[in-house]
């Protein structure tokens, strides 16, 4: 039975040493002992005391967790909320690991955690994030959407197999933001507010039918963009959307498309394939073509598409001189 707040006392030697001086003389040896706290249902390293391992226990509450905790590892548990004074001391975690548990939107109670910079909830039951409970409802919660304001060391969040179907605009106070991983959600729009600095961006297997103007060009990092399985289609997705300089990988398998939109030469990864695509438009890659104007691409999948190897023509080998392998 776990009792909240309940802490056994363990005595850890830290250490026990003998020092020989510099004069000959031999030191006494000393032994220091310190007592670090760890709920029963953890494990707490002596020879590492800022992580706190508490997975896959079967636990369904969340144990109450000390201040010295960095290393938060709670995932595959059956945790399903985050009671107000589980995390209210925890004020140096950088880490949380809650993957793969229960957590309701409606459930997460005090989050003040500033100096976090890893925050995996990929596999729970989150519908909206962050929690929009309104702050007249909670007036004695800080509500965890305006707990991310401070938020500004998170660089990597985990979203992906819950059932979000908003974003809220909270998001965009993450200014360190690197990796959003949303995938496997319920969107049907893409998160407009997003912050600036993302590199990473994955919003694959949502429904997902169009884009807003210059939706990519806002964010000057961005590298990864995939948003395979959804259900883009050409209409919504208005001229040079993907024509960004930066990109590097663009996923855009598994939906609807009939065109192969222009795309920026210094993209190197495309995937377009399982679409709907009816022509080789060679304009999309390259809108002139002379010596130095070539496109990067090096990965072209159009296989699975209304398309043939015949409908490529031959120019292209001028264009996508560098493209190692097209599939067709
Ligand atoms: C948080 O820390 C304060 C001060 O050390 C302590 O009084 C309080 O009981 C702690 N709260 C929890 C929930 O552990
Ligand atoms: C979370 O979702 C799973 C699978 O849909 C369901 O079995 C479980 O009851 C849900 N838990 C909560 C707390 O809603
Ligand atoms: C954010 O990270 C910087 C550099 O590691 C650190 O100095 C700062 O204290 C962190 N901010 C918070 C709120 O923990
Ligand atoms: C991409 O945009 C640039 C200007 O930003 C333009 O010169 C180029 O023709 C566009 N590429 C394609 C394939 O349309
Ligand atoms: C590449 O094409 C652009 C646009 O037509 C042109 O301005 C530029 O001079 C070309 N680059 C070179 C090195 O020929």
């Amino acid at each position: 039975i776990f009792l909240k707040g309940f802490f056994k006392p363990c005595a850890f030697i830290l250490y026990k040493r003998e020092e020989l001086s510099l004069s000959g003389y031999r030191e006494s040896a000393q032994e220091h002992f310190f007592t670090i706290r760890c709920p029963d249902e953890c494990d707490c390293p002596p020879s590492f005391p800022v992580a706190m391992y508490c997975d896959g226990r079967g636990l369904t509450v969340m144990p109450t967790i000390p201040s010295r905790v960095k290393y938060l590892y709670l995932q595959n548990n059956a945790i399903t909320a985050v009671s107000d004074s589980a995390l209210v001391n925890a004020t140096n975690l950088e880490w949380l690991m809650m993957h793969h548990n229960q957590l309701t939107s409606d459930a997460i109670g005090v989050f003040n955690l500033q100096g976090l910079e890893r925050l995996y909830l990929q596999h729970n039951n989150l519908t909206t994030f962050p929690s929009n409970l309104p702050r007249t409802l909670a007036p004695l919660v800080n509500s965890f959407a305006a707990d991310l304001e401070g938020m500004d060391n998170l660089t990597i969040l985990y979203l992906h197999d819950n059932a979000v179907t908003d974003m809220g605009t909270s998001l965009k106070a993450l200014k360190s933001l690197t990796l959003l991983d949303i995938s496997s959600n319920k969107l049907t729009k893409v998160p407009e507010a997003l912050p600036e600095n993302l590199h990473q961006l994955y919003l694959e297997s949502n429904s997902i039918d169009s884009l807003p103007e210059g939706f990519f060009s806002r964010f000057t990092q961005l590298q990864y963009v995939r948003m395979a399985h959804n259900q883009l289609t050409d209409k919504g997705i208005p001229a040079n959307t993907f024509n960004v300089t930066g990109l590097v990988e663009l996923d855009l398998s598994y939906n609807k498309l009939e065109r192969i939109p222009p795309v920026s030469t210094t993209l190197q990864h495309l995937y377009m394939q399982a679409n709907q695509i009816k022509e080789f438009t060679l304009g999309s890659f390259c809108s002139v073509m002379d010596v130095t104007n070539f496109s990067k691409l090096r990965t072209l999948r159009l296989d699975g598409n209304e398309i043939t190897r015949q409908d490529i023509p031959t120019e292209s080998t001028l264009c996508l001189r560098l493209a190692s392998s097209i599939e067709v």
